[in-house]
């Protein structure tokens, strides 16, 4: 359950609550003001109802970064933790456009079934009724909320005939302490044993998925926003399009890199550029399938980190100019970093151990340089590339 009690939405969402938020809102509060804020509040609502809607406030305000319509949305703090952001949303919601009717199974606020809504009838299910009445509240603000059927349920119970497609968000939060790292609820076997009931079906998963879950003929999306690795779908075969393929998401533009078998892809000394693969491409396994597309080589057959003699501009790996290039010794480290006017450092381990974050101060020069030290191995040895964005 969420900690927001139904009463206490509702109360919010009464004529009473609604000018109670319009007076946080016009009060704007924050860490430094929200007692008084909050007595004065006091003085003309109840108690409860304002640190609710002051709660509700600081999460709008968190929500923004996930919602254009945040000042808008109903929220639990988990619920909003859960919750996917609108960009990728969209994405997922956009594979449905073959079904008819679909079900939106484990809901929560409604992250996803605003996307979904947008173009569908829409049967969206949750066992807890407050995520339920947030979602169908979110879902009012843009306008879709009659195109949605609430059900407070447990997915597990409720019949799917008629249904086109299913999407669901198995919750993966150690809710009450029950979950473990890697388990979800329901189950990820579970959510997948849907294909057999329903035509098309996607699971939002764990970006750490292990591939080996993913089912012969399932197709496995890894999602990331910007360089933030997000999300993990698994597309069922009437949604899949390729086995794997790693999305990227950049402003409006969507980026998609699937596999392209060819030749083993050559290992070659660190050349002039350094390419660093976006974390969805590395999870989805598509580093040798980037490398042929950019005719990149590797620097070592087991590392994910490519090099080319040329600039590149891929929306794929982020580009660094190589500006030495030397076997791993911390002495000599320091030297050449030192010899290159090097300020402070960003560290990209790959493939050699080592702590980081003490490394980054031991490291760290006095110069103007902010510079990227990739900590790898090159050809088997430990190696350092210190470099340039
Ligand atoms: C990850 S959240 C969903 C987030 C949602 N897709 C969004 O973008 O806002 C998971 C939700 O699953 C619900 N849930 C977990 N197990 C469930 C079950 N067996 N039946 C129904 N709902 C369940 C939780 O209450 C929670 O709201």
């Amino acid at each position: 359950m969420s900690g927001f009690t139904l009463d206490m939405l509702r109360a919010l969402q009464s004529p009473a609550g609604l000018r109670l938020q319009g007076r946080v809102r016009d009060m704007a509060p924050t860490p430094a003001t929200e007692l008084r804020v909050n007595q004065t509040l006091r003085q003309e609502f109840d108690p409860a109802l304002v640190a609710a809607a002051l709660t509700l406030h600081e999460l709008r305000a968190r929500a923004a970064a996930k919602f254009t319509r945040a000042d808008a949305m109903y929220f639990t703090r988990d619920g909003l933790e859960q919750a996917s952001g609108e960009r990728i949303a969209r994405h997922c919601a956009d594979r449905f456009a073959i079904c008819g009717s679909l079900a939106d199974l484990c809901c929560g606020i409604g992250g996803d079934l605003i996307a979904l809504a947008d173009h569908h009838e829409l049967l969206a299910v949750d066992r807890d009724p407050v995520h339920l009445a947030m979602a169908v509240a979110n879902t009012d603000v843009s306008g879709a909320a009659d195109r949605v059927q609430p059900l407070a349920a447990d997915v597990r119970d409720i019949p799917l005939d008629g249904i086109d497609g299913v999407f669901i968000d198995p919750a993966r939060r150690a809710g009450a302490g029950r979950l473990r790292s890697g388990e979800s609820e329901p189950p990820l076997e579970w959510a997948i044993g849907l294909a057999a009931r329903v035509p098309a079906v996607g699971v939002k998963a764990a970006p750490g998925i292990d591939h080996a879950s993913v089912p012969r003929g399932w197709g496995l999306e890894l999602i990331a926003d910007g360089t933030d690795l997000k999300e993990a779908m698994l597309w069922s075969p009437a949604l899949a399009t390729v086995s794997r393929q790693a999305t990227v998401l950049a402003g409006d533009d969507i980026h998609t890199l699937r596999p392209l078998p060819g030749d083993p892809v050559p290992v070659v000394p660190p050349g002039r550029y350094l390419l660093d693969p976006n974390p969805a491409v590395t999870r989805a396994g598509l580093v040798e399938d980037l490398a042929r597309s950019l005719d990149a080589a590797m620097i070592d057959d087991r590392i994910a980190f490519l090099t080319t003699g040329a600039p590149l501009k891929t929306p794929f790996a982020r580009t660094l100019r190589v500006l030495a290039s030397l076997p791993w010794h911390e002495k000599r480290l320091r030297a050449a970093l030192r010899a290159l006017d090097a300020g402070p450092l960003d560290i990209r381990r790959r493939g050699l151990a080592g702590d980081v974050e003490a490394l980054t101060k031991r490291l760290r020069g006095q110069g103007d340089r902010r510079l990227t030290l990739a900590m790898t191995r090159a050809a088997g040895q430990p190696w350092a590339l210190i470099c340039e964005s």
